[in-house]
């Protein structure tokens, strides 16, 4: 008995102490206070703006965002010219035509967003062989959440002294295994904010989560207004059915 445990104990001291296991694990990211957490959180319209021109400006041009069409930007504040003229900056591929030909078009607000490589293989090959990922579920697909990727954008640093980076590689402190494929993304000032905020790393890594989160889930404050009718529905439903209870029992000796 006092062996087993010695073992079991002996086991756990190697798991904690392995140095494979603990170079891996990469740290927790920063606890964030976001406008849409919460029963009654919402989204700032002009944070989700910012973070649209962040994934236009720089996250657009390797990563897709297949799951939202232009005519969804409507719903953050733009009017539908606005939309329009965003969605005629780029081209699709149509067709065929008459012909059977396939041609080129600007994109209509009814199109889905374009993605910059067309297919995964192009995308791989100028990426040094890593996949960029769709970002339309990205905030629900990883651990974390938007704390996570808000991390992501502000976690590259010099590695540590003795740590092999493999060739292309990025040290980022949030990154399990702490090597990524995607060079640092963000640098202060790398866009022009067109409502005048400072575009500063942390302000645009805020900015794009805000925005991804939106993407994955543009219909995160119907769900909590439902969620908070509901709950008062319970509240007041419960009330009912108790007065309810005392009045068919009050006539019944005890
Ligand atoms: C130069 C190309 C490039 C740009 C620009 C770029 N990324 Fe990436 N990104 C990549 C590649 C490549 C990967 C895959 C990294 C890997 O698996 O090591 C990646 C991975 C990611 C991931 C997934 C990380 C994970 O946990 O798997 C997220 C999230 C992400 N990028 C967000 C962004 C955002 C937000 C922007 C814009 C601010 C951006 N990226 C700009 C190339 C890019």
């Amino acid at each position: 008995m006092r062996r087993t445990v010695g073992a079991i104990v002996a086991a756990f001291v190697l798991i904690g102490s392995n140095p494979a296991a603990a170079a891996e694990e990469a740290a927790a990211p920063p606890s964030m206070k976001w406008t849409f957490d919460g029963l009654f959180g919402s989204f700032d319209r002009a944070a989700l703006r910012r973070g649209f021109q962040v994934y236009t400006e720089v996250c657009a041009a390797c990563h897709s965002l297949r799951l939202v069409h232009y005519r969804n930007l409507t719903a953050i504040g733009f009017t539908e010219d606005q939309v329009k003229a965003i969605a005629a900056e780029v081209e699709v591929t149509d067709g065929p035509d008459a012909e059977g030909e396939m041609f080129d078009r600007p994109a209509l607000p009814s199109d889905r967003f374009v993605s910059p490589f067309p297919n995964d293989n192009a995308a791989r090959a100028a990426n040094n062989g890593a996949l960029p990922p769709d970002l339309s579920l990205v905030t629900k697909s990883r651990i974390g959440g938007p704390d996570y990727i808000y991390g992501l954008m502000i976690g590259y640093k010099d590695e540590p002294e003795g740590m092999e980076m493999a060739e292309g590689m990025a040290y980022n402190m949030f990154f399990p295994g702490h090597q990524i494929a995607m060079p640092a993304p963000l640098s202060d000032e790398l866009v022009e904010y067109a409502d005048g905020t400072e575009a500063t790393v942390p302000q645009m890594a805020k900015d794009v989560t805000a925005f991804l989160v939106w993407a994955a889930e543009p219909e995160l404050e119907e769900r909590k207004r439902m969620g908070v009718k509901v709950v008062l529905f319970l509240l007041l439903l419960t009330g009912m059915l108790f007065a309810v209870k005392r009045a068919v029992w009050s006539n019944v000796p005890h």
